[in-house]
């Protein structure tokens, strides 16, 4: 049999399974119940994957209670844009906007202390990625997204941008600031 002439005999798929191919059947399957398991498993064990909320909101929603946190906590502004430096009290929801192409404002927490961070965008898919640290989570339009975060570490990290968004997603880039109390 080659790949340009047809088989020989026409009713090649009727031949017994071969051990070589059933041995390798066998291998797939187990690989792939082996990752369906560490899943579930990394979710509890792992230090990988986040335990999230989700819940459905809209722009106006959901930038309105990111403008009452600036409103209230902003300490100073940075960069030529003038974007609000925010210190809000430990313990308390803060709110992390995505847009074309931005974060806002630029949150400032602090080390040991817990918070709820809040996640959305106000138009596209965008990645919230936090380096060095290497924290991923998605920010989906529509949703509000909160995890439980707790700072082990002072100093200026980045958050970059890892879903594709468009001409200017390379330069979607903010910051956020653990600093000890
Ligand atoms: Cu936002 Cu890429």
């Amino acid at each position: 049999m080659s790949a340009i002439h047809p088989p020989a005999t026409r009713l090649w798929w009727k031949q017994p399974l071969d051990r070589v191919e059933g041995t390798w059947i066998a291998i797939a399957f187990l690989w792939c119940l082996i990752m369906f398991f560490m899943m579930p498993y990394w979710h509890v064990f792992g230090k990988q994957n986040l335990s999230n909320e989700a819940y459905r909101t809209t722009p106006e929603v959901y930038s309105k209670k990111a403008q009452d946190m600036v409103d209230k906590y902003t300490v100073r502004t940075e960069t030529a844009e003038k974007i609000p430096v925010v210190h809000p009290p430990a313990g308390s929801d803060v709110y992390l906007i995505a847009r074309l192409w931005a974060w806002w404002p630029i949150l400032e927490l602090e080390k040991g202390k817990s918070y709820r961070l809040h996640l959305s965008s106000m138009d596209y898919l965008h990645g919230f990625s936090l380096q060095p640290a290497n924290i991923n989570l998605e920010v989906i339009p529509g949703y509000e997204m909160v995890v439980n975060v707790t700072p082990n570490e002072a100093g200026s990290f980045s958050i970059i941008c890892n879903e594709f968004c468009g001409i200017g997603h390379s330069t979607m880039a903010s910051k956020l600031y653990v600093v000890n109390k």
